[in-house]
């Protein structure tokens, strides 16, 4: 089965931090790769932006050579060349100002395409980027912003970020990107929802037992450290990713995928999450740094050791237990954990259902085990049943639980497409649901803050947790304590 390509409008999409690390890893591929597809139009043009002195083409070689690993690219080497002349560079400093004129003249040939600014630089540069294009009169009624996170590391910071953005920007035509919107099986945890008849009337208190969402990696912070110590799991991961996640499964059904619609349900299940207390932070919320290790690979450093510092109280795990106090999910646990270094990198939504009130069956068959849905975002995406079935064959009735299993590779013959691809050509678009609202942030960090509050307020240092281990014991204890465990069937 082949996908379908619904080709976009062309556009020019002006890159802040058009060097930069993000550019070089996923927004030049997805670029690329929509191009090759034919659905990004090959006359659109793509305009690095940054401090560092180079010509277009400069630019167009530093394209190239960022392009050399991906995989598609090696590929498809007559596209490369073309791909590369769609670049172009402007040589711009956002603090002096110098260089808004080239970049006004360049974009002054297309004043009626869309126009994109993709600002993937730090958060600290996005007031003055926003308030310089509206000076410049740069945008126009097909202007679009992307913003990447972090936006802010409390409220009252994601709250005045967002006010100099709303200085120059509509909410219309803002789009955050929280790349984990954009993922395969995040998508299709709607569709399955949603465009099934067979598990929205059960999915609620009266049937799932609970939730747990893993976000597991095997990396540890390496040349990030820098950025990472002033962030930690809980801003870096937990604030955007995993709520978000939480809030796709929990939303109630949106009246359509309308933008409005669908992030007014999620905004809703922020909103209903139990706020967290300096009691509420201390049981139902355990903190880990990594202490040095082993992975596949054979010895990995420490947290301190990578940071290049004696101390620090920064965590890179973190395992929580989040309650939404609404009819739909009162008395269901979500439980949410993620960490770097971790024993295999792997990223599921389980959720389990509730044991069968009574079973007919003698012992001799064999437990019934509980039904769980498992999407697996990454790596080998794809959606699991765990079913109970009769063990085939003769002898005795015995009872087995089996997944019904489509692993996505396997069923479909596509490509498996980055987050960035499908994200970018929705700002193309001007499709807003997978990105999220000002109010949603904003939310999230409401929840947030008491947390890190409470961990401000404590002598306590984060546990440690071997690299290479499944996090602090407090983690599976913070499960066990209340008569579960973690899935781990898979890794996580
Ligand atoms: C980013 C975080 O948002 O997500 C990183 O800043 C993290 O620390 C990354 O490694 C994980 O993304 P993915 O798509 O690799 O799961």
């Amino acid at each position: 089965m082949s996908s379908r390509i619904v080709p976009v409008p062309e556009c020019d999409l002006v890159i802040f931090g058009g060097t930069g690390d993000l550019s070089r890893r996923k927004i030049l591929p997805a670029l690329f790769d929509r191009v090759i597809d034919g659905q990004l139009p090959d006359t659109s043009r793509i305009i690095g932006v940054s401090r560092t002195k180079m010509t277009t083409g400069d630019y167009r070689a530093w394209t190239q050579d960022a392009l050399g690993d991906h995989e598609t690219a090696k590929n498809s080497s007559s596209h490369f060349e073309a791909f590369c002349d769609q670049a172009h560079y402007v040589c711009l400093d956002v603090e002096t100002g110098q260089g808004w004129d080239a970049l006004t003249q360049l974009l002054a040939s297309h004043e009626d395409r869309k126009r994109i600014f993709y600002l993937a630089v730090g958060p600290e540069l996005f007031g003055g980027i926003c308030r310089a294009i509206d000076a410049q009169g740069l945008i126009t009624e097909n202007t679009r912003l992307v913003m990447e996170k972090p936006i802010g590391r409390d409220l009252a910071s994601a709250r005045a970020l967002n006010d100099e953005v709303a200085a120059a920007f509509q909410e219309d035509q803002i789009y955050r990107i929280d790349h984990y919107l954009g993922k395969e099986t995040v998508q299709n945890l709607m569709v399955l929802r949603f465009a099934n008849m067979l598990f929205e009337p059960i999915w609620n208190s009266a049937h799932i037992d609970h939730v747990q969402i893993s976000v597991a990696e095997t990396l540890g912070v390496g040349t990030r450290a820098g950025y990472y110590d002033r962030s930690g799991a809980l801003r870096d991961m937990v604030q955007n990713h995993l709520l978000q996640l939480l809030c796709l499964v929990a939303m109630e059904p949106s009246m359509s995928m309308d933008a409005t619609a669908v992030r007014d349900e999620k905004l809703k299940v922020l909103r209903a999450l139990r706020p967290v207390t300096r009691e509420s932070a201390s049981n139902q919320i355990v903190r880990g740094q990594y202490l040095r290790g082993a992975s596949a690979d054979g010895p990995v450093p420490g947290y301190l050791d990578e940071l290049g510092s004696a101390e620090s109280n920064t965590e890179t795990f973190v395992a929580l237990k989040a309650e939404i106090e609404n009819w739909r999910w009162a008395g269901v646990p979500f439980y949410l954990r993620t960490g770097k270094r971790l024993a295999t990198r792997a990223s599921e939504i389980v959720v389990s259902f509730k044991a069968i009130p009574h079973s007919i069956f003698d012992g001799g068959a064999g437990t019934v085990s509980e039904n769980k849905l498992i999407l697996r975002l990454q790596p080998d995406e794809g959606v699991k049943l765990m079913i109970m079935i009769k063990d085939p064959g003769q002898g005795g009735l015995r009872l087995r639980r089996v997944p019904l299993d489509m692993t996505f590779a396997e069923s479909f013959d596509v490509r498996a497409s980055d987050a960035y691809e499908r994200l970018l050509m929705d700002v193309v678009r001007g499709n807003q649901t997978l990105f999220m609202r000002r109010d949603e942030v904003e939310a999230a960090w409401r929840w947030i803050d008491p947390i890190l509050q409470a961990w401000d307020e404590t002598e306590e240092r984060p546990s440690s947790y071997t690299a290479g281990t499944w996090g602090p014991t407090a983690s599976v204890a913070l499960i066990e304590r209340d008569g579960r465990t973690w899935h781990e069937e898979s890794g996580v």
